[in-house]
């Protein structure tokens, strides 16, 4: 894994925005670094992956759904959760379905590879690499905490990550036509 067995360091810096026990679903989970230290945490996951071997050790721990993210339909229809986790992970499709999956006042952190990791390494091809700033399109709407795109250690790569507040329940619109 890019950046080694560990959580990555934008979760850990950012997941004191959760609250006790919150559901958090961790998109594209994989072996479950994240999924494991936030259930350590206390926190109720729900992992996503195809890799049903990578799964089959995290069901004691948290939710687990093998599903195809990107050739079935949406695992978790009408599910929505008080954080969205996704790492090293991009398909654009699912952008509106992330978005629809974070609860009110939900937090979403995102961190994956931009434009520019070719240099270092996979993944090379444009359909897995952030365009500059498009990460923050996932988040419009949304309140955008923080906001990174530069280079990362160990190894070195690129990424785009963010972390973005869904406006509270009754939260009115600040752009559009006044009511
Ligand atoms: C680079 S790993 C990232 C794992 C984890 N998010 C992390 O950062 O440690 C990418 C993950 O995406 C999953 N994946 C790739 N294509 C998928 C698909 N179509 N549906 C579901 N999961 C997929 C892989 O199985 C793999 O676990």
């Amino acid at each position: 894994m890019p950046g080694g067995a560990s959580p990555s360091d934008w979760l850990q810096r950012w997941a004191h925005l959760l609250p006790a026990g919150a559901s958090v679903l961790d998109l594209a989970c994989g072996s479950g670094r994240h999924l494991r230290w936030l259930a350590g945490r206390g926190h109720r996951v729900t992992g996503v992956d195809r890799d049903a071997a990578a799964l089959g050790p995290l069901s004691a721990l948290a939710e687990t759904v093998v599903a195809d993210l990107e050739g079935g339909p949406w695992p978790l229809p009408g599910r929505r959760f008080d954080a969205v986790l996704v790492t090293n992970y991009l398909w654009r499709p699912l952008f509106p379905a992330l978005r629809a999956a974070l609860a009110d006042g939900g937090t979403l952190i995102c961190e994956t590879f931009a434009e520019g990791q070719q240099a270092f390494g996979r993944p090379s091809r444009s359909e897995f690499l952030l365009r500059p700033g498009e990460l923050l399109t996932l988040a419009a709407g949304l309140h955008v905490l923080a906001y990174e795109d530069g280079l990362l250690e160990g190894p070195r790569r690129r990424v785009q990550r963010l972390v973005a507040i869904a406006p509270p329940a009754g939260a009115r619109s600040l752009v559009g036509p006044p009511a």
